[in-house]
C-alpha cells in the first residue's frame, strides 16, 4: 500500500503523511477502537502497510489514542518488528538459532545475501528487499527457517532461495509464492495423555457447567497439574488465588482475567506452536474452564510475532466456538457464565514470554518485566487478578476437567504428575514432538528420536541446563531436570563452545535494557564467548567470565538475567578442559587493541620504535 520511497525519512530527515497515508492510518486506529491497550497491534498494522513507523505517525497515533508521543516511540523503538526506517517491500528474516545454524542457515543467509546483493540488516537501494537475522523462529526441527514479511518459511535450501529472489525481483506478492515454502509439519512422534486423549469441543465445560466451578478447581488442585512454561508453580493454587482475590469495589462487578502464554520465545522450543496448530480447540477450552474458575469474562492468547501464520487460523477455531455457545454470553445455557478469547500478536521479543513482560505488551507497553511482588494473580492486566498459564498448561487443564484429577494424577512422579511435551531438534534420526510421562530418562528419550554419537544436549533451552554424557540416567521432573520443553541434541561432531556463544550472543540481543547488571553483563559475556571463540582468550579470561557470570545471575531483575550464564555456568562446571583448550598462552589479552588503535597516529608522527609502542599485558 505504501509506494513512496521515503528516501528522506531513510536518511533521518522525518516525511509528512500524505493525506491518503493520514487516513490509511486513522482506519487502523478506528479498527482497534481507538484503544491505547492495542498499540502494539497497532503498530504491527502501520509497520505493515507503510514497511516502517513514520515519524509523523508516531504524532498522529499519540494524539488519537489519547498517550505521550513518547510511549508510542518507545514501543516503535523496543520490539524486533518495528522499523522507524523503512524495510523492503519483501522483509526476509533468517532464524538465528543454533539448531538453525546445525541445518545449514548460515551457509543459506550467505547465500541470499549474495543474490539480493545485500548484507545482513540492510534493505536493498530500490527499496524491493531487506534481509536480516532474527531469534529462532521455533522451526527448530524443520529448518534452516526464516520469515517474509511476517510469515513463515520452512526447509530452505540454495534451490528456493534462488526462486525466493525471482519473486522478489519479479515483484510476486508473498500469498501467490508457491504453498510448500510455508509448510508447517507437526511432526508428533510420541503421543501420551495430552496429545492422545480425545477432547470433544465443549465436553469439559458440559462437565463442570454440572458439577459447579468450586468442584472443577478441587479436580485441578487433585490432579497436582504444575506450570509446563517452565517455573512450574501449582496451576490449581495460582486459579484459587486469582479466584480470592478482590479485584475492585466489593459492590462493582469483578474484573479478572485469563492470559494464555503462546510467546514462545525459548530457542528449540515448538510444541505449543503444534498445540495451537493441532488441538486448539483444547487450548481454548482449558482457558474457558479457567475463566469459569476464576470468574472472568475476558481471556487473551498472547501469540508470538513468529507464529503470525497461526493467527488467521486461531480466529477460525474460536468463530467456530461462538457459533457453537463455548464462548459468548451464556456459555452452553449456563446462566452467567459469559466468557469470550481475543488472540494478540506479539512483535518480535523474547522477554515477552515472561508473564509480567506479557501482560505490559497487552496493554499497549514495552515488554519491560514488572516489580513482584505483586504478581498477576492479584495485579495484572490492567491490574486485576490474571491468571497466565502456558499453552501447554491450559491443554492439560481442560483434559483434567473432563477426566478428573486422578486420572492425571496417576501418571508421572510424586512432585511431577502427568506427562511433558518436548520440542526435539538437533543432532538425532527422528527431531519433532515427544509426549512422556514425568520421570522418563534421558536415555530412553534419546533412544527414541535416534540420537547416537551424542556428547551432551540442552535441556529448557538457552535459559536452562547442559547435560553431558555422563547424566543421561537422570529424569525428566522438577525433582531433577524441569523444563519449559526444549530439548536440543549435539553429537560429538559440535563445538561446545559455539554453541554456548551463540546463546550468549542470544542474550545479549534480548535483554530489555531496563537493569545495569543484565544490558551490560550479557554484553559482557558475549564479547567473552567471541574473544575465546577466536582464540584471544587467556587465563584471566576465564577468571572474568566466571565472575561476571555470577554477577549477572545473582543481580538482575528478572529470569532472563537471571538465567543468561546458565550455558556458560553450566558448561564451564562439565567441560572445564574444553575452555582451557581455547586459551591462549598469554596471562591477559585486553579486548580492545589499543597499541592497534594508535598505528595511524604513529604513521603519521614517522614512529616504529620501541617507545611509541603500549605494552598491554596485564597478569592476574
Ligand atoms: C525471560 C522469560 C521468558 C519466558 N517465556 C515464556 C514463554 O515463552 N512461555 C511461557 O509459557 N512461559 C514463559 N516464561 C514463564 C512465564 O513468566 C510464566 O511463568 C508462565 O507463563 C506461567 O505459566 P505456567 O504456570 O502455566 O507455566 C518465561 C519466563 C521468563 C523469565
Ligand atoms: S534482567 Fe534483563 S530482561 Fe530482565 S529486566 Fe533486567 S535487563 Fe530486562
Amino acid at each position: 500500500m505504501y509506494n513512496r520511497e521515503h528516501l528522506l525519512e531513510a536518511a533521518g530527515t522525518p516525511m509528512p503523511l500524505t493525506e491518503t497515508e493520514q487516513s490509511v492510518l486513522m482506519r487502523i486506529v478506528d479498527r482497534h477502537a481507538a484503544d491505547a491497550t492495542q498499540l502494539v497491534q497497532i503498530l504491527r498494522e502501520v509497520q505493515a502497510s507503510f514497511r516502517h513507523i513514520p515519524a509523523d505517525a508516531m504524532d498522529s497515533l499519540a494524539a488519537a489514542l489519547g498517550i505521550e508521543r513518547a510511549q508510542v516511540q518507545a514501543v516503535a523503538e523496543f520490539y524486533t518488528f518495528f522499523s522507524t526506517k523503512p524495510r523492503g517491500r519483501y522483509d526476509i528474516l533468517i532464524s538465528d538459532s543454533i539448531t538453525d545454524h546445525m541445518l545449514g542457515s548460515r551457509e543459506i543467509a550467505a547465500y541470499l545475501s549474495e543474490r539480493l546483493g545485500i548484507q545482513p540488516g540492510e534493505t536493498r537501494s530500490d527499496g524491493q528487499v531487506s534481509f536480516d537475522y532474527t531469534s529462532c523462529t521455533g522451526m527448530c526441527e524443520q529448518g534452516p527457517a526464516g520469515l517474509v514479511n511476517g510469515l513463515t518459511l520452512t526447509q530452505l535450501t540454495r534451490e528456493r532461495i534462488d526462486r525466493i529472489v525471482d519473486l522478489v525481483n519479479a515483484g510476486t506478492p508473498v500469498t501467490q509464492w508457491p504453498r510448500e515454502f510455508f509448510a508447517v509439519k507437526d511432526n508428533i512422534r510420541r503421543a501420551d495423555l495430552i496429545l492422545k486423549t480425545e477432547l470433544k469441543p465443549g465436553s469439559a465445560l458440559k462437565w463442570s457447567n454440572t458439577r459447579g466451578a468450586d468442584s472443577t478447581l478441587a479436580e485441578i488442585e487433585k490432579s497436582g497439574l504444575r506450570g509446563r512454561g517452565g517455573a512450574g508453580f501449582s496451576t490449581g493454587m495460582k486459579w484459587k488465588f486469582c479466584r480470592q482475590a478482590k479485584s475492585g469495589p466489593a459492590d462493582a462487578p469483578a474484573e479478572r482475567y485469563v492470559v494464555c502464554n503462546a510467546d514462545e520465545g525459548e530457542p528449540g522450543t515448538f510444541k505449543d506452536r503444534v498445540l495451537l496448530q493441532s488441538y486448539a480447540d483444547q487450548v481454548f477450552e482449558g482457558m474457558t474452564l479457567c475463566g469459569r474458575v476464576i470468574g472472568a469474562r475476558q481471556g487473551y492468547l498472547y501469540l508470538r510475532g513468529e507464529y503470525l501464520y497461526l493467527g488467521d487460523h486461531l480466529d477460525r477455531v474460536l468463530q467456530e466456538r461462538r457459533r457453537n455457545h463455548l464462548l459468548g454470553s451464556n456459555i452452553l445455557g449456563e446462566p452467567g457464565f459469559d466468557f469470550d478469547i481475543e488472540v494478540r500478536i506479539g512483535a518480535g521479543a523474547y522477554i515477552c514470554g515472561e508473564e509480567s513482560a506479557l501482560i505490559e505488551s497487552l496493554e499497549g507497553k514495552r515488554g519491560v518485566p514488572r516489580n513482584r511482588p505483586p504478581y498477576p494473580v492479584t495485579h495484572g492486566y490492567r491490574n486485576k487478578p490474571t491468571v497466565v498459564n502456558n499453552v501447554e498448561t491450559f491443554a492439560a487443564a481442560a483434559l483434567i476437567g473432563l477426566k478428573g484429577g486422578a486420572w492425571f494424577a496417576d501418571v508421572g512422579t510424586e512432585k511431577s504428575k502427568g506427562t511433558k511435551i518436548l520440542s526435539i531438534s538437533g543432532d538425532c534420526a527422528k527431531p519433532g514432538i515427544y509426549e512422556y510421562p514425568f520421570g522418563t530418562s534421558i536415555r530412553k528419550i534419546l533412544d527414541d528420536c535416534g540420537a547416537t554419537n551424542t556428547l551432551g544436549l540442552q535441556i529448557g533451552g538457552p535459559s536452562g541446563i547442559f547435560i553431558s554424557d555422563r547424566e543421561f540416567d537422570r529424569v525428566l521432573g522438577f525433582e531433577d531436570l524441569p523444563t519449559g520443553g526444549s530439548f536440543m541434541i549435539f553429537d560429538r561432531t559440535r563445538d561446545i563452545l559455539e554453541i554456548v556463544r551463540n546463546f550468549t550472543h542470544f542474550f545479549a540481543h534480548e535483554s530489555c535494557g531496563f537493569c545495569t547488571p543484565c544490558r551490560v553483563g550479557t554484553s559482557l559475556l558475549r564479547n567473552q564467548l567471541d574473544k575465546l571463540c577466536a582464540g584471544h582468550g587467556a587465563k584471566g579470561d576465564l577468571v572474568e567470565l566466571t565472575h561476571i557470570s555470577k554477577l549477572v545471575k545473582n543481580t538482575s531483575h528478572c529470569g532472563l538475567g537471571q538465567t543468561a550464564a546458565n550455558p556458560i555456568l553450566s558448561t564451564l562446571e562439565r567441560y572445564p578442559e574444553l575452555y582451557e583448550q581455547r586459551l591462549r598462552a598469554k596471562a591477559f589479552e585486553p579486548g580492545f587493541d589499543l597499541d592497534g588503535a594508535l598505528e595511524v597516529a604513529r604513521r603519521m608522527a614517522g614512529r616504529d620504535d620501541a617507545h611509541a609502542h603500549l605494552e598491554q599485558e596485564a597478569v592476574l
